[in-house]
């Protein structure tokens, strides 16, 4: 249940804290009136259309679009940065197989923190710096921990090609057709930022505290593994494979909501009349679908859709295209919460700075629902 409690005499409880401003950040905006998402001013649509992930990195990092130079000393820096220390490398091939690669990432982000030159250094220059290694690298972890499942060798990174197009190389060992790279780096440009979100807030909480950027990241990672937040765009995947085609998804979803299940990839906290992401990865999930031929997940995918906003009036989150333009791309399903802390971790770094360079501890207050004082028994 999510709401405003309050009695006479107690103050009311934001139970979920649902419309709480917890405070001011310079780093994106969310207007759920007009649909719409800003990116330190810039609107998020026409970022995706006319600059690079990695200018949409040094924007939310430092404010403002890099020029020439500042890319280039950027793009140096991380492509210099992308190979796994050995103490990562054998973290991650200790883990099992079978465990989820979130908890792959959360223990990589850990172990490469802990192995930071830099760790235990807040200035904003270091920061800075470890917020760039961390991206850089993790890449390498969700392509290494997506191979050693399916069994196949590791693959050596290249220090010519872009955010994008190193990710799918590392994952598949080769570059693939433009459009995929297009519609990967369209996703990434669009998780990168969202504002207080849950895992972003984990982050500002733990920094809140004077805790480090790594401790921050690795929390931010455990949150967004939920269902309820980027967890969601595995779910989709399995949504659609459940249902299987387009004339069963009426069907389908009368049975799920009947259950009072949650039909993932539909609904946000903030958007109530649709997220200011989805056109955009849309557009470039038609554009996978038609190259790749998969219309028959273009169809599964309009039926589903139709058949929500019919029953429910609750419109697609960013989460629902970007499952199937994931599976199309080639990701193994449980891949794709990674592939968001990819781009997520830039947003979180972001706050992590904005949290130390402003900060106030972030502790609320809980209204207390248990026994009245009573006396310890004889024992
Ligand atoms: N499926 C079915 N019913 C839904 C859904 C959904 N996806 N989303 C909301 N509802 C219903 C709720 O059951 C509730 O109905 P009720 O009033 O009859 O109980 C009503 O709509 C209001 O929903 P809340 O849960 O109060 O909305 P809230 O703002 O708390 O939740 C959330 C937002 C968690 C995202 C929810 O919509 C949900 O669970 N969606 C599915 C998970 C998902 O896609 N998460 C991704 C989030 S976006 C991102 O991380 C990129």
């Amino acid at each position: 249940m999510t709401g405003t409690t309050s009695t006479a005499d107690a103050p009311a409880i934001r139970k979920g804290l649902v419309g709480v401003i917890a405070d001011e950040t310079a780093i994106s905006k969310v207007n759920p009136d007009t649909n719409s998402l800003l990116y330190r001013g810039y609107p998020v649509q026409d970022l995706a259309a006319h600059a690079s992930f990695e200018e949409v990195a040094y924007l939310l990092w430092h404010g403002e679009l890099p020029t020439t130079a500042q890319l280039a000393e950027q793009t140096a820096t991380e492509r210099a940065s992308r190979a796994l220390a050995p103490v990562v490398r054998d973290a991650v091939l200790a883990l099992p197989t079978t465990c989820h690669p979130m908890d792959v990432v959360r223990t990589a982000v850990s172990v490469h923190g802990a192995n930071d030159p830099q760790a235990e250094d807040s200035s904003p220059e270091a920061e800075q710096a470890k917020a760039l290694r961390l991206w850089a690298v993790l890449p390498a972890v969700v392509a290494l921990d997506q191979r050693r499942r399916h069994g196949l060798p590791e693959v050596e990174p290249r220090d010519d090609l872009s955010y994008a197009e190193s990710f799918l190389w590392l994952t598949f060992g080769e570059v693939p057709d433009p459009v995929v790279v297009r519609a990967f780096e369209v996703s990434m440009v669009l998780y990168a930022e969202h504002s207080f979100n849950a895992s972003t807030f984990t982050a500002r909480v733990i920094a809140s505290t004077l805790s480090d950027l790594h401790s921050a990241v690795t929390g931010a990672v455990g949150a967004l593994k939920g269902a309820l937040h980027g967890g969601a765009n595995e779910a989709v995947m399995a949504t659609f494979e459940e249902i299987g085609t387009a004339d069963r998804a009426e069907t389908w979803l009368d049975e799920a909501l009947a259950e009072r299940r949650k039909i993932m990839g539909f609904g946000h906290r903030v958007y109530k009349h649709g997220d200011s992401r989805v056109p955009t990865m849309k557009a470039s999930l038609d554009e996978l679908l038609e190259h790749t031929g998969r219309q028959d997940l273009a169809e599964l995918y309009d039926a589903l859709e139709a058949a929500m906003t019919e029953r429910k009036g609750i419109l697609p989150n960013l989460d629902y295209p970007t499952g199937p333009a994931y599976h199309v791309m080639g990701f193994d399903t449980p891949t794709f919460t990674p592939l968001f802390v990819a781009a997520r971790v830039v947003g979180w770094t972001a706050h992590v700075m904005e949290q130390h360079a402003h900060n106030a501890l972030i502790r609320p207050l809980s209204a207390y629902a248990g026994p009245d004082q009573r006396e310890v028994p004889e024992r």
